[in-house]
């Protein structure tokens, strides 16, 4: 490549990756090396469930006592408001800005799981770091702003729902990527579109490969859902997860009081909590 061209490459870089109208903090000396298990939630399209299956994989997690770290990538601030009860000091906003995520961290609200569960909150202003990026070129903000990140076991990510620079660094800080999709026609055509987004995303380091998966959620026994799951399957045989999530009133439940299902009782809940357990198994590959 050309001189000239190794300059445009890097100028469009640097527009792609320079936090807006702030200046760039220098990082602190730390480990910076993604927990063994991290998840980035994403979809393509508002609605779908991303931060439910984000509240059922945690409770799920933190049932088998493992300890959780929840980052809320999503302006929107959905998880937050379910997960953090006080006053907002700091959020994942300060990451872009020089802090480490793990220096961000604060103890859920929820009584369940005592000490397990961690959240970086989000911020409304979030939205200041949002801009398009080019998956090919693009290059990951928040992946040199981890910080010491060994005292979890598991990661998980909220992402917003387009597709645009704050989900391209939910996927840099990810060792899988699941996309939720709703067994309808809009939704698969938004998740394909989230999973080319994220299959298109450069891998961080060989000894960091990552993986795409996509889960149904919303599942019911309409014709039309049994369609587009098998759409869906014939389209991503190797990506689509076998556990599925089903259409639930205990979620729905769960979700109005901004607690994971698991912390409801009653047969419903226990069905939906079984799912997540089993679909906890199918991403982390153990029991
Ligand atoms: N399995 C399910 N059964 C029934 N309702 C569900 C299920 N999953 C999600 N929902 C409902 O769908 C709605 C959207 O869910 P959620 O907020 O998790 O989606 P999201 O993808 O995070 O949305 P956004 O893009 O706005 O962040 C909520 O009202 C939630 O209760
Ligand atoms: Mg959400």
């Amino acid at each position: 490549m050309s001189t000239t061209a190794n300059g445009f490459v890097h100028a469009i870089r640097q527009l792609f990756t320079a936090p807006q109208n702030t200046q760039q903090v220098s990082k602190t000396a730390s480990s910076n090396v993604l927990p063994t298990n991290s998840i980035a939630i994403l979809s393509g399209k508002g609605g779908v469930g991303k931060t439910t299956t984000l509240l059922g994989l945690a409770g799920a997690a933190a049932n088998r006592g493992l300890r959780v770290l929840l980052v809320d990538l999503d302006p929107q601030g959905s998880l937050t408001l379910a997960a953090f009860d006080r006053s907002i000091t700091h959020s994942s906003l300060d990451a872009f800005y020089g802090k480490n995520l793990a220096d961000l961290a604060s103890p859920v609200s929820w009584k369940e799981w005592p000490g397990k569960i961690h959240i970086v909150a989000s911020n409304r202003a979030l939205s200041r770091v949002e801009t398009y990026v080019e998956p090919a070129i693009s290059t990951y903000r928040l992946a040199q702003s981890l910080g010491d990140l060994s005292s979890y076991d598991l990661v998980l990510i909220d992402a917003p729902a387009a597709l645009s620079s704050l989900t391209f660094d939910a996927i840099g800080i990810a060792k899988q990527v699941l996309v939720v999709a709703e067994p309808s026609l809009f939704s698969l055509k938004s998740a394909s579109e989230a999973v080319e987004f994220a299959l298109s995303a450069p891998q961080i380091a060989d000894s960091n490969l990552r993986s795409v998966k996509v889960l149904l959620n919303k599942v019911d026994g309409s014709a039309e859902s049994t369609f587009r799951i098998k759409e869906l399957r014939s389209m991503y045989p190797k990506l689509v997860v076998k556990n599925q999530m089903s259409l639930s009133d205990a979620i729905v439940e769960s979700n109005s009081e901004g607690i994971p299902v698991q912390v409801i009782r009653g047969v419903e809940a226990s069905l939906a909590a079984n799912e997540f357990d089993s679909l906890l198994t199918e991403l982390l590959g153990t029991k």
